[in-house]
């Protein structure tokens, strides 16, 4: 069968926000793997933050996407044809895939899947890079314990969401801060957060003043910017700040905004401490044991926006930074 592909390709460098004339869809025709690679048809695309990141020409945790290359990005799909002993026709399996609805592609990093177990698009949020994110952000980089006051931005992101259940479920306080009354009260009313604070139009400071009497003892902040600033006047004693992420800042990086009120940290003998969820490759069987069976028994859950279409992406994508979606946001290809 004559297949076509169709590929989202980085065609320059976006300033701010991405745009329709940052990438160029391309359509061709597919490869047939060589020895060693399989070719996988994409599914699920994951959209997220950090790919902003990757668009900009400047040294990370991962390099640079060049220009004319497919836009990087984890996804799931089937094996149409393999070339490797580890992976069969029919398998599903997820990786770095890549915007495209056709990857040819060493196995390396790549990883089976069951789709009994779990809808597929679930291994890219909760099953996936933001569910391990929570657990290890949470409970290795956070050290949460029983009966701590957590406040988690993002709340009602694909992070965020789990963050503030995983909390929960380790007999802690959860507070989320998350944009809009509609998402503060799904928060509240089906993930079980105690309380939820709307920063677009809510006074923050006496919210969280509020919400947590006894003070914050683990802040994981998603977001950066003004509500780090004014989270870091209420930690508490002995606190802990866990930077997973600041999207406030990530279509800004030149004029960054960084934290002023550090000095809260002296003052409550806090610790402030980034993370990367790859670090933890070796312990990810670790939070699947732990967070699968609670995914089961629908404990832990998790809701998605799905949008249709690869051609779509620079306005789904965009939607990260609106906010217009709630939980993990996919792109179906
Ligand atoms: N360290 C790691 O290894 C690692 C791994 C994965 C992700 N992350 C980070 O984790 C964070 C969350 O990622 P995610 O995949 O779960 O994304 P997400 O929370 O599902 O989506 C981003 C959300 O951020 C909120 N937001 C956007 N701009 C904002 C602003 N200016 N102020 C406040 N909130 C804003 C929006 O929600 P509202 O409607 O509430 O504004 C939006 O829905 C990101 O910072 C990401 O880079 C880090």
């Amino acid at each position: 069968m004559q297949r076509e592909n169709t590929q989202v390709i980085l065609a320059r460098r976006p300033e701010g926000s991405v745009r329709a004339e940052d990438f160029e869809i391309r359509r061709g025709p597919v490869d047939a793997p060589e020895e060693g690679e399989v070719l996988v048809e994409t599914m699920f695309v994951s959209l997220d933050p950090a790919m902003r990141g990757w668009m900009r020409d400047v040294p990370s945790y991962v390099p640079p996407v060049g220009i004319g290359e497919v836009m990087r990005a984890g996804a799931v799909g089937r094996v149409l044809a393999s070339r490797h002993p580890d992976f069969a026709e029919g398998d599903h399996v997820t990786g770095l895939l890549g915007v495209q609805r056709y990857a040819r592609v060493s196995t390396r990093g790549l990883h089976a899947i069951d789709p009994e177990l779990a809808p597929l698009s679930a291994y890219l949020g909760v099953l996936g890079a933001p569910g391990l994110t929570a657990y290890f952000g949470l409970l290795d980089v956070g050290a949460l314990k029983a009966g701590e006051t957590v406040l988690v931005s993002g709340a009602a992101g694909a992070v965020g969401s789990v963050v503030g259940q995983l909390a929960k479920l380790h007999g802690a306080r959860a507070v989320g801060i998350a944009g809009g009354p509609e998402k503060c009260r799904h928060l509240v009313e089906e993930l079980g957060f105690d309380a939820a604070i709307d920063y677009k139009r809510e006074d923050v400071a006496a919210r969280i003043k509020a919400t947590c009497p006894e003070r914050v003892d683990v802040y994981f902040d998603n977001v950066g910017g003004e509500l780090l600033d004014i989270a870091l006047t209420r930690l508490a004693m002995r606190g802990r700040v866990v930077i997973c992420g600041a999207i406030s800042q990530y279509n800004n990086m030149e004029s960054m905004r960084g934290p002023a009120n550090y000095m809260a940290l002296l003052v409550q003998r806090g610790r402030m401490e980034g993370f990367v969820v790859f670090d933890y490759a070796k312990r990810y069987g670790e939070a699947f044991a732990a967070m699968g069976p609670r995914l089961a028994r629908g404990e832990l859950k998790y809701r998605e926006t799905i949008v249709l279409g690869l051609e779509n992406f620079v306005p789904a994508f965009n939607r990260l930074f609106t906010g217009e979606k709630l939980g993990k946001l996919v792109l179906k290809a």
